[in-house]
């Protein structure tokens, strides 16, 4: 399931957030891609740098979205979810710039795959649901207020 599949079509934040999860996995696809073609195998470190800057400017959107609307220690607990998979990410790269070979390009490939599945469709889906909640809260209060 992806997060577009909650009711949250119409909504630009999350139109923007969802794209972002996509093109997560389109790095994650390169990095399976080329594990198998030796003669690409440096391109998996440009893979993985540009995946990092990307994973750090999708994180701050993110939780900025997410201050905006949870309380602190909600978002909290979800900014050291994020550090968690950059540290992964930052692991990975280490381990290729040691070894840079296919057993550890695959291996990392579905590792990060796990980890990101994990994290879009189980953590970002929870709390963007939560998030949900407040914002319809809010506009109904709004719009009574606005009645009355
Ligand atoms: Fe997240
Ligand atoms: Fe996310």
């Amino acid at each position: 399931m992806k997060i577009s599949d909650l009711d949250v079509k119409d909504d630009a934040d999350f139109k923007g957030i969802d794209e972002e999860h996509k093109t997560i996995f389109n790095f994650i696809d390169k990095l399976h891609d080329i594990a198998n073609q030796p003669k690409y195998h440096e391109y998996a470190i440009v893979i993985l740098n540009s995946f990092i800057v990307f994973f750090v400017e999708h994180a701050i959107k993110e939780e900025q979205l997410l201050q905006h609307y949870l309380p602190a220690k909600l978002v909290d607990k979800h900014v050291s979810l994020h550090q968690d998979e950059l540290n992964y990410l930052d692991e990975s790269l280490k381990t290729l710039s040691v070894e840079l070979s296919s057993i550890n390009i695959q291996a990392i490939a579905e590792q990060l795959e796990l980890e990101f599945k994990t994290h879009i469709f189980i953590y970002d889906k929870n709390i963007m649901k939560k998030l949900m909640e407040v914002k319809r809260t809010r506009k109904t209060v709004i719009e009574s207020v606005r009645i009355n």
